[in-house]
């Protein structure tokens, strides 16, 4: 049974490769769009085959309105899920107009394309970044947003911003904003996952590649914060579970329900981790030994975030199910099947 067809952009990204799957196991069709500037075709071949299910895929970048419009004439989308962005935070304190220039065009032009298609619903990628350095904690959706300490993090502020506005001015506009917390993990066929560029910049790959070897050994940014174990502490929420919640909240849409016109919700467990806890607990879960030495804090992290959860279990019965050492070993895995180890 067919629900009906989503636009994916970023849909060969980690986090949309992962809700494309789902989304497809939940019966929706689904049409990719994606410039590869972060990710590669063989993304989609490897959704194929999980799924069984051929993919619609085009090489679009979403800054190219044209070529946008004649996708949408092509289709005919029932809803459009945006992930397609640039996401590395030192990258865009270097180089601010790359980031705002590609993350906001982009969604301006989806927005337009929408009003003008009458695709009236969109769940946006937002991130927990928009929440600063918080005041209380763990942080609901209420909690008051601070200025981000980078460009990335404006532009997602600043989309929030964008489609908040859209959603109160042309009727019939829904969406749904998706504040993540920490993803990491991988599919567990094996057949999809992480694809840092370079060096990585988040945590759990360069923990995954310190352990088979690629890295000497891991940096731990800050071991004098004001936690039980002086390491930062964050949500870090399992990627499947993360794309399971966008199905949840297209079917919200596809219901009707829904208290407004622009939804917020966090996506997390609701549980902190410190980063010395998550680098003990992946070596109690796979059996390997991650080398790793205290160092200075990294510019612009905050101290302590996690999320309370309570609004999407109540709304959206959406919660993470999956545990942390079940993910830590499928990131494992994954990093083994990049590396061609046994
Ligand atoms: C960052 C962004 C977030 C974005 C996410 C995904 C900010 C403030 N954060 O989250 O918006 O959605 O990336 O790209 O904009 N760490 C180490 N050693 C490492 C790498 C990381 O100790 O080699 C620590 C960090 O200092 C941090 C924790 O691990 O305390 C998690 O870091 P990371 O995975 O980069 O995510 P965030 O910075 O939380």
């Amino acid at each position: 049974m067919e629900k009906g067809t989503i636009l994916v952009t970023g849909g060969a990204g980690f986090i949309g490769s992962h809700t494309a799957v789902e989304l497809i196991e939940a019966g929706y069709r689904v049409v990719i769009v994606d410039d590869l500037s972060n990710s590669q075709e063989s993304v989609i071949e490897a959704i194929a085959e999980i799924t069984h299910t051929p993919v619609d895929f085009y090489e679009v970048d979403c800054t190219d309105k044209e070529a946008l419009n004649e996708l949408f004439f092509k289709h005919k989308f029932n809803a459009v899920i945006h992930f397609a962005a640039f996401k590395a935070v030192g990258e865009s304190v270097e180089n601010p107009l790359m980031y705002y220039h590609n993350n906001l065009l982009s969604l301006i032009n989806i927005l337009e394309l929408m009003v003008e298609h009458e695709v009236m619903n969109i769940v946006f990628s937002s991130s927990a970044t928009v929440y600063g350095e918080p005041d209380e904690l763990p942080v609901t959706e209420a909690t008051p947003t601070k200025p981000a300490h980078s460009p990335y993090g404006k532009t997602k502020q600043m989309a929030e911003d964008i489609i908040r506005d859209s959603a109160r001015a042309y009727p019939g506009l829904r969406a749904i904003l998706l504040r993540y917390f920490n993803p990491f993990g991988a599919h567990p066929s094996g057949l999809i996952g992480e694809l840092p560029r370079g060096v990585p910049n988040n945590l759990v790959p360069f923990i995954t590649q310190t352990a088979v070897g690629i890295r000497k050994e891991l940096s731990i940014f800050g071991g004098d914060y004001h936690t039980p174990d002086g390491s930062a502490i964050r949500d870090y929420i399992d990627v499947v579970d993360l794309a399971q919640a966008h199905v949840v909240a297209m079917e919200r849409m596809r219901s009707g329900v829904g208290k407004s016109a622009c939804e917020v919700f966090n996506i997390g467990t609701g549980q902190g981790l410190s980063v010395l806890e998550l680098v003990h607990q992946f070596e109690r879960a796979t059996g390997v030994k991650v080398p790793y030495r205290v160092v200075e804090r990294r510019a612009g992290d905050v101290e302590q975030i996690w999320a309370d959860t309570s609004l999407a279990a109540n709304e959206l019965g959406w919660k993470a199910t999956r545990s942390t050492d079940q993910t830590l070993r499928a990131a494992w895995a994954w990093e083994k099947h990049l590396r061609g180890v046994k």
